[in-house]
């Protein structure tokens, strides 16, 4: 199999095979099926919400790459009058700087250091990307997964929510996705956890408790509602409860970037997977595991891929090992899409097929009916957390 591995990862230099996800489970005998919102995924890779998905190019190089699926830039939602409470969101930039990072502990990484925020155009050319987002996933068995991103009114404690942000841009998006249940992703972002709107624990809570419901209730066919959650400026303990309090979610994507106080600005690298992992740690010991975990932050091999995997997290969201310099991935053609996906699973060290059979070879995981099955990894981690529970609590 390693010998194999080698093989095919330098083969694969300069092309994947188109259903490389298909070839795996053929030569390997391992499934990498993954899951996001309760969609059903050929891998567990994915791109997170970003500049890496604002327009239908970008999306159809992605799919062309073979990309399991795409979380569309964060539309800042609006009422049927134009108005935007998070309107501060809605900023023009351009200009990303793709930035080495060294973590507190010394590990050398990866950032992109960024002004902007969220969707920067109209509602309608949002729609127009939903619609060709949607078409995408529907064109038969090599369609892509593209969903879309919002980010509605959050209110100070003891105001209400702006209703009409909710009921209009969630029933404009419902329309723009046709007839089927709406999936959608609500970002807390860094700049959000840095804002003095996230100054008060209870008022934050509230917001996550909240908003599935909302959004659910606003979408003419029902929503499946993923919170992608922010890492607060609080402690662990307080990124614990906000992971409790999403329990009305229908998944939760843990957790968007770091915010730098003093720089004013997101980053991501080590420093934010280890906190992330972390954390998830922490919620598998004590059994608060949500629903339909989805890893991000610093996924730049299938290695890392597994740490989130073992904390439960069916699929990963990826966006600065999509942006590195061309000279970083072992590939020598394609786009960087393909060039990324290459390294994440046939590395013969680092990748994910490489990951599977190493925790094979340590009794972590076992073949069903012949195959290892990426899945398998996520119940591994849900098994600790429940012994775990179970000898603090006995
Ligand atoms: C330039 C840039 C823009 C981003 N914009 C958004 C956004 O609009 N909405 C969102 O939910 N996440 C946004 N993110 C967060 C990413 O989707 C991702 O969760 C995060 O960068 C961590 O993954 P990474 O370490 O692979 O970059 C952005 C990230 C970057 C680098």
């Amino acid at each position: 199999m390693r010998a194999r591995l080698s093989a095919d990862f330098e083969r694969f230099r300069r092309e994947l095979p188109r259903d490389f996800a298909g070839y795996v489970r053929q030569a390997y005998r391992i499934d990498l099926t993954a899951r996001y919102l309760g969609y059903d995924l050929p891998h567990p890779f994915g791109k997170g919400s970003g500049q890496l998905s604002l327009n239908v190019d970008q999306l159809e190089t992605d799919r062309a790459a073979g990309l399991a699926f795409v979380v569309l830039k964060t539309l800042i939602a609006e009422t049927p009058t134009g108005e935007r409470s998070m309107g501060a969101w809605a900023i023009h930039e351009t200009r990303m700087a793709v930035e080495r990072r060294t973590s507190a502990d010394g590990r050398a990484g990866w950032t992109v250091t960024w002004k902007g925020r969220g969707w920067d155009r109209s509602l309608d050319d949002y729609l127009a990307l939903v619609r060709a987002g949607r078409d995408l996933m529907r064109a038969g068995p090599e369609g892509m997964l593209a969903v879309p991103s919002v980010k509605y009114n959050l209110p100070r404690l003891g105001e209400p929510f702006v209703e009409a942000e909710y009921a209009h841009t969630t029933a404009q998006v419902a329309s723009a996705w046709g007839d089927d249940e709406l999936p959608i992703e609500k970002d807390f972002s860094p700049t959000l956890a840095g804002d003095p709107l996230a100054d008060e624990r209870t008022q934050v809570l509230r917001w996550i408790g909240e908003v599935p419901g909302r959004i659910r209730r606003a979408a003419p066919r029902g929503a499946r509602v993923q919170l992608k959650l922010m890492n607060a400026r609080f402690d662990d303990e307080f990124q614990l409860e906000m992971v409790g309090a999403a329990r009305d979610a229908d998944g939760v994507t843990a957790f968007n970037r770091l915010f730098d106080p003093a720089r004013r600005v997101a980053y991501g690298g080590w420093d934010l997977s280890e906190r992330n992992l972390r954390v998830l740690d922490l919620a598998r010991d004590r059994g608060i595991v949500p629903p339909g975990l989805c890893g991000s932050g610093n996924i730049g091999s299938g290695r890392m891929m597994l740490a989130y995997a073992q904390r439960g997290c069916e699929s990963g969201q990826l966006h600065t090992f999509f942006q590195l310099p061309l000279s970083e991935y072992p590939a020598t053609a394609g786009s960087r899409t393909a060039r990324a996906l290459h390294a994440l699973v046939f590395d013969p060290v680092d990748g994910l097929i490489a990951g599977l059979l190493e925790l094979e070879e340590q009794g972590l995981l076992h073949r069903r009916d012949g195959e290892l099955r990426f899945l398998d990894v996520c119940a591994i981690g849900n098994r600790r957390g429940a012994e775990h529970a179970e000898d603090s609590s006995g």
